[in-house]
């Protein structure tokens, strides 16, 4: 099966075809126009520019996707769009431009969640069903969104814990916009935390809350802990020399309350495989330390990461939800689809 999947609930215009078989998920081309460049600017998505970039963009990133492919529009099965969550005038265009095709090429299309985009983005290539034994706790931490999921059966979700404010990349996002060090923040922050030696370290160390560890629920909170950084900053005269420093606190902050409730999510609901999804992901210290603390504390449970250039928003993933709800014949007829920018799982 032949999918074309179009992604444009933020801020990248994206498509992808994919070829689905069995077990296999092929990407045959993956397409992304990202307007970081241009949102760089302001310091984070303004929704307006986002729109127009998207009407600009779409046909040129799909005509791009069908010709890295070396297919031609009647190879295509079917049509997989992100309908929602995300910034409403930008999903507009990747819907209406998935009805538009679908009417005009009369082929089926398919609604898709965001999230649940991000997590098939572990399915992409091989995936064996006993490399993927349910129950699964999956972390999914983007932009937007910090979940703790529980998926019992392929395409069935629960949301056991989520932020009760800033999500883990707004969170990254708003850090580094305090040290006035670049936009988006989440791989500027993993950058220079990579640099910092703790072991070598002379100055005093940097103390940072690890807000909702002990909390009894699987909920998280970021807000206090941008607040925190901020106080930090600006006592310490010399944060301009210890930026490395700081961002290695912060980062590991963060990595300490996730690891600590996904552990913790998958130990109460008996998880056989737990997996990592969203943006987010794409960071190298939290996927190490997820890995080292599910292998040492969850003995015998299967631990699944997304490939690095399907972490954060592609339309892969969205193509590869877009196989499953397939297979189970969940089209949606092109009139009926919709915009839900506020889409639950
Ligand atoms: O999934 P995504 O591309 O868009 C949303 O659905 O929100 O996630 C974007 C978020 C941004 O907040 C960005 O800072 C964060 O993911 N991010 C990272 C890394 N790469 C992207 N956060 C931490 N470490 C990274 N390496
Ligand atoms: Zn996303």
């Amino acid at each position: 099966m032949i999918i074309l999947g179009i992604e444009t609930s933020c801020d990248e215009t994206a498509a992808s075809i994919i070829k689905g078989e069995e077990n296999k998920i092929e990407v045959l081309s993956n397409i992304i126009s990202s307007q970081i460049d241009i949102h760089r600017q302001y310091g984070g998505v303004v929704p307006e520019v986002a729109a127009r970039e998207h009407v600009l963009n779409i046909m040129p990133v799909i005509d791009e996707a069908l010709k890295i492919a070396n297919l031609k529009h009647g190879a295509i099965d079917a049509i997989a769009v992100t309908v929602g969550p995300g910034l409403v005038t930008s999903l507009q265009t990747g819907v209406e431009t998935a009805k538009v095709l679908s009417y005009a090429w009369n082929i089926p299309v398919i609604g898709i969640n965001h999230i649940e985009g991000h997590i098939a983005a572990n399915f992409i290539g091989e995936f064996s069903v006993l490399n993927f034994e349910f129950p699964m706790i999956v972390l999914t931490v983007s932009g937007g969104h910090t979940m703790l999921i529980l998926s019992k059966q392929l395409g069935q979700f629960e949301t056991v814990g989520e932020t009760v404010d800033d999500a883990a990349g707004e969170a990254f996002d708003k850090a580094a916009k305090l040290m006035d060090i670049g936009y988006p923040g989440g791989p500027i922050i993993s950058t220079e935390a990579d640099k910092f030696n703790e072991i070598n370290n002379t100055q005093p160390a940097i103390k940072l809350p690890r807000p909702m560890l002990t909390s009894k629920n699987f909920n998280f909170s970021f807000s206090g802990l941008k607040t925190a950084l901020r106080y930090a900053l600006e006592k310490d005269s010399t944060w301009q020399n210890r930026i490395s420093e700081y961002c290695f606190h912060f980062q590991q902050a963060i990595i300490d309350v996730l690891i600590h409730k996904t552990i913790k999510a998958a130990e109460k609901y008996n998880a056989k495989t737990v997996m990592l999804a969203g943006g987010v992901s794409a960071n190298k210290e939290l996927r190490l330390q997820l890995e080292t603390a599910v292998k040492e504390r969850l003995i015998g449970t299967k631990f699944n990461l997304p490939d690095l250039k399907y972490t954060t928003d592609n339309a892969a993933m969205i193509a590869a939800a877009g196989y499953f709800k397939a297979q189970q014949q969940e089209f949606t007829k092109w009139s009926d689809l919709k915009v839900d920018s506020n889409l639950e799982l």
